[in-house]
């Protein structure tokens, strides 16, 4: 990247830094029980709720709960179930039809990352009936006040309960793009760990993986404040506690919960000190590939780490004594490495693989070009690159194919 894009960048992401403490940031109201859905939909007033969820929730009996509960206390519903994980523009539009038919006031995600963007995105088209989703992609395009959200993440993953962000992918574009919005932050999260021991031990891996990547990115990053060093370096603590645990015994009640609280802490961290290159890039192989978030982060990480080199290792090393392998005394160079080997090794003991074989190398000038939109200017990563100097990362993870660069 050359000087003149460096320093247009820094400026940018200087100005969103200086700007933080008067951004309208706030946190959800945290309930710990499914059941406290009825006290919040009572105390708002709100008539009939849309749930958004997808049928891998509707299948592991969730769904069966959550209206159980809403029909005994006499609460109207509609429901829409039909999210696809890397929610669609179609899905969205197919949803909004379902609010409007039965004229709905609130909405209830009850799933992962995927269930609770979509919902957001919903709320963004009751907010602008006019406005597409194309059009509210970027920063702050919904500033109107969206239907009350109320967010049960079952997953231990996105952090999407408290963050600005909704991911969405244009499926014919094969593009995905974030949406990110002050408005979007839900003003109620469920945190009920009993909903995710359903999560089977591959979707526990990876979407355990994305949350320790929003923290190691919000921490590598240079748009840190002491609040987000503090949350990103307990969500490390507690990924690398718990997450084999809630890997290999996902009845483990208190792992299932300390993996919430993980990715609670690092949404936080992500949402005011932002994500870098390693989600710019995974969310260009969603788009491409339709490959899972939380997978194409863990298998990406250990890439992009190395590819920052020294710039990062003071701030590795931080959070390899976080993680609990590495001390103060020993070098930041060694701590680093030793923090890289031991995401490589957590992917290794999870069944995580470290390339995708699915990449095409006529591919890979497109989302590298994607992911440096996505990234520059407004990710403060600790070292700029440019779509070509991304393009590297793209062939490291596809492994030793022809034409590997
Ligand atoms: N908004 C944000 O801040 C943010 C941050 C990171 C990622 N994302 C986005 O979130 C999406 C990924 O979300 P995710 O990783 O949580 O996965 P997901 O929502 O796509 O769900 C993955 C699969 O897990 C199943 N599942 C979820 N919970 C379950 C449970 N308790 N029991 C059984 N099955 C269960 C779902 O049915 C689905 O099939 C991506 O689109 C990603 O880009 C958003
Ligand atoms: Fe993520």
């Amino acid at each position: 990247m050359n000087i003149f894009e460096r320093t247009f960048c820094r400026t940018y992401q200087f100005g969103f830094k200086a700007a933080m403490p008067v951004l309208p940031y706030h946190e959800p109201k945290v309930y710990n029980s499914i059941t406290n859905i009825t006290d919040i939909l009572n105390k708002e007033n709100k008539t009939c709720a849309l749930i958004v969820s997808d049928q891998g929730i509707r299948q592991s009996g969730i769904i069966d709960i959550l209206t159980k509960i809403l029909k005994e206390a006499k609460i109207k519903y509609a429901i829409y179930d039909k999210t696809q994980a890397n929610p669609t523009i179609y899905n969205i539009e197919d949803g909004l039809k379902i609010y409007n038919q039965n004229k709905c006031d609130a909405l209830i995600a009850v799933g992962g990352g995927s269930s609770m963007d979509c919902a957001k995105a919903i709320g963004a088209r009751v907010a602008y009936p006019k406005k597409s989703i194309e059009q509210m992609k970027g920063l702050m395009h919904v500033l109107k006040k969206i239907p009350t959200l109320i967010t049960i993440p079952t997953t231990a993953g996105t952090g999407s309960e408290v963050t600005v962000t909704a991911v969405i992918t244009d499926s014919d574009k094969k593009h995905k793009y974030t949406l990110n919005n002050f408005t979007f932050i839900p003003y109620y999260a469920i945190l009920d760990p009993k909903l995710t021991i359903t999560l089977p031990p591959a979707l526990t891996a990876t979407t355990g993986m994305d949350a320790l990547t929003h923290a190691v990115e919000a921490y590598i990053g240079r748009s840190t404040t002491k609040e987000t060093r503090t949350l990103a370096l307990e969500a490390t603590k507690l990924v690398f506690e718990n997450i084999l645990t809630a890997y290999k015994d996902g009845l483990n009640i208190n792992a299932r919960a300390n993996m919430l609280l993980a990715a609670y802490k690092a949404g936080i961290a992500f949402s005011k000190s932002y994500v870098g290159y390693i989600h710019a890039i995974a969310h260009s192989l969603g788009g491409q590939y339709n490959i899972p978030h939380g997978l194409a982060n863990a298998v990406l990480m250990p890439y992009v780490l190395e590819g920052y080199g020294k710039t990062i290792y003071k701030k590795l090393h931080n959070l390899a004594i976080s993680a609990g392998i590495s001390t103060k005394e020993e070098s930041s160079k060694v701590a680093t490495q030793k923090f890289i080997s031991a995401i490589k090794n957590l992917n290794k003991q999870m069944n995580i693989p470290s390339t995708f074989d699915i990449i095409e190398e006529k591919d890979i000038k497109k989302m590298a070009r994607y992911a440096a939109k996505e990234a520059n200017p407004l990710y403060p990563v600790p070292q700029l690159m440019n779509a070509k100097e991304l393009e590297k990362f793209y062939y490291q993870v596809r492994g030793n194919k022809n034409g590997t660069k």
